[in-house]
Formats: structure tokens, sequence, C-alpha cells
């Protein structure tokens, strides 16, 4: 059942090859998280904890993986977190990553830190990208941003919400991340005189508006007419909120790279189901590797799930063939964990599904 593209059998052995190829700074930025990593643990331990009530004797000669996110189609429920700087590890970058997610039918959310711009993307991906948004001081450039990703077709925008400050990643102070001389990234332009020292990351944080809050979302909401989905909600009133100001709900804690100790989008994830499902769609991300990973997700109500490291490290492994491997392989041990539990469509899954003791 596994993809033939690459050597690996599961993402775990794609994170630890992917270590051989990185370089230390990719590395420090790519794998790390804030402070202590007690998040970043908590994000797989998780899932680990959780356990499977799988029923017997269901005819699972037939398993239907589809679904649809927002009215877009999705070949199976899994797709790719907004993650910066695809360049860092591949020469293709964001585009490579874009063409594997629309060669599966699944999704790739483009990050506003990219190295390539978000017409290449939508050109590599057509119809089957969102954008990921993070609100600069200066609105204007914001609006032209948002103006660009709607006309080249862009499904949606995913403001992030969990990141008015960068968090404490204490591998990426000793190793700064550094965008090859001479790169201008398309959404982010020319740096301003005066902040050569500034490593990029730091640099790129500046820009943005820390005073950030709910009432910029009705300026955000009438500057577009794409739906908007908040990325890093981690509470049942901040869900109600969202769904309040006509927006959907990505659950995250950001791979445990902002609020190290923030409770894990698994954990939050049954309260803010409670709070808005029917009035808003919801996704989750956060310490995604296995199949049985997805499944419990959807099982406790999410309506897809997205991975960011595990793509990454398919891309620095093997470019586009790459996050193939990696979409593929979570795709067919969803299928697998699926008809081991009895279940042959996502939209029967429950959370009866899920041992709780
Ligand atoms: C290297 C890296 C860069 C990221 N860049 C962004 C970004 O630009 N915007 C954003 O909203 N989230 C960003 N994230 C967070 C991811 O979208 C996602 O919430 C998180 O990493 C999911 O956890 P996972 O890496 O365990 O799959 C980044 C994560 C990583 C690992």
């Amino acid at each position: 059942m596994t993809t033939p593209d690459l050597p690996y059998l599961n993402l775990r052995e794609m994170e630890v090859a992917a270590a051989g190829v990185l370089s230390p700074a990719a590395l420090a930025y790519y794998v790390g998280g804030a402070n202590d990593e007690v998040t970043l643990r908590a994000n797989r331990a998780g899932y680990a904890a959780l356990h499977l009530r799988p029923r017997m004797l269901v005819d699972v000669s037939g398993i239907d993986l589809s679904t649809t996110v927002l009215g877009l189609p999705l070949a199976f429920p899994v797709g790719i977190a907004p993650c910066a700087l695809h360049g860092l590890v591949h020469p293709e970058a964001e585009v490579a990553t874009a063409r594997a997610a629309a060669t599966l039918g699944s999704l790739m959310t483009l990050s506003t830190l990219s190295h390539r711009s978000l017409e290449d993307v939508a050109q590599a991906a057509p119809d089957a990208w969102w954008f990921q948004l993070y609100l600069y001081r200066d609105r204007e450039v914001s609006r032209a941003l948002i103006q660009r990703a709607e006309a080249a077709g862009a499904r949606a925008l995913v403001l992030t919400v969990d990141a008015p400050y960068l968090g404490r990643r204490e591998a990426i102070i000793r190793t700064p991340v550094h965008v090859a001389p001479g790169t201008v990234l398309p959404n982010v332009g020319p740096r301003t005189p005066g902040s050569e020292g500034t490593d990029d990351l730091s640099y790129f944080n500046t820009l943005l508006d820390p005073s950030l809050s709910w009432a910029d979302l009705v300026w955000l909401r009438a500057q577009t007419t794409l739906p908007v989905i908040l990325k890093g909600l981690l509470t049942a009133e901040d869900a109600a909120l969202a769904a309040e100001h006509g927006c959907h709900v990505w659950v995250s804690n950001h791979g445990g790279r902002q609020l190290d100790t923030a409770v894990t989008a698994l954990d939050a994830l049954p309260e803010i189901v409670d709070a808005v499902a029917g009035h808003a769609e919801i996704y989750l991300d956060g310490g995604v590797t296995r199949g049985t990973d997805v499944l419990k997700a959807l099982a406790l109500g999410a309506n897809a799930v997205f991975v960011a490291r595990p793509a990454l490290y398919g891309l620095a492994l093997g470019g586009e063939a790459g996050v193939r491997h990696t979409l593929a392989l979570l795709r067919d041990e969803l299928r697998l964990a699926m008809a081991l539990c009895g279940q042959t469509r996502i939209g029967d899954l429950g959370p009866e599904l899920i041992f709780r003791s």
C-alpha cells in the first residue's frame, strides 16, 4: 500500500534521516520548540496516550477517505500547515511542496514568510491552496497581500493569531536563521536600511503587529470575500468568539514553538468542538506523525488535520517526491487504521472510537 517514492517506512524514519541532511541552522529552526519544549513533547505524547475502541466484523473492503474543507474536495483529510522558508532545504521550495499536495489531492497552506511567491504556488497547485497571513503593522502591505492571494486563487485566508511575538526558541537564538545573501522574500520585500544586523526571523517579526485583536477581524473580513480561519486557538472561549466573527477555527499551539506548557491541540479539541461544531469548521495540527493520530483527531471532531515538520522533512529528503512520500504515508496509514477500526467513511467517525478511562 505504501508509496514507493522514498525508502522510509514512517515519518519518524524521515525525521531521523532529515536531521542528517539539514544544515545546523535549518535543523535548529525546524525541529525546535519554545523554552523547555514541554508542549512540543506533549503534542506527540498525547496521541500515544489516547487509545482506540475498534469495532469488528464490519465489511472494510472499501474505504473512502475523501472529504471536503470549506467546500474544497480532498482525497484524504490531511493538509500541509503553513511553514516558513521552504527554500532553506530545497531550491524549488514551496512550489515543490504545493505540487506534491496537489498531485495527491491534498491541500497546501502557504506561509506569508515564503521563499516563492504566492503566484508561483497558485500555478503549482491551482485551486488547492490556502494563504496564511501574518498581519503587518502596515495594513496597506497586508491589504495588498490579501488582494494578491484572492486574485491568485487562494481558497481561504488563515490568520495566525498565536504569535504576537516570537516564542523563545532557544535553538535559533543560538543558531539564527539567515536566508541566502541577496534573497528577497516575495511577501516581505527588501530589508529596511539599518536592519542588517538582525537575523531574518527577528527582522520579520518587527514588521508584525502585536496589537492585533478581535476588532481587527472586522477590518480583515471587510478586505476579502474569502473564508477566514483563525490559526492558533486553544480554548472554547476563543473558538466561540471566532465563530461569532464569522471565522473558522484551527486548533494549534504552533508546534510547541510559541507558549511552552500550553495545552495540546488534541486536549483542547473536545471543548472547541462542543463550542462551535456546526457553526465553524475545525482543523488541528501539532505532533501528527501517524495515521492513527489523524484518525483520533477526526474522531474527536476535527474536519481535517495538518502537518508541518513532516512535510519539511520530506522536502529536505526528496523535494516534491519527498513531500508526496510524507502525505502518502499518512494517507495509507489512515486507511489501514480505519479498516482495523471497522470504519469506512470519514464522515462516520465519532468520539465513540476513543477509549476514555
Ligand atoms: C519550521 C516551521 C515554520 C513554521 N512557520 C509557520 C508560519 O510561517 N506560519 C504559521 O502560522 N505557522 C508556522 N509554523 C507552525 C505550523 O504551521 C504548525 O502549527 C505546527 O508546526 C504543526 O506542528 P507539527 O510541526 O508537529 O506538524 C511553523 C512550524 C515550523 C516547524
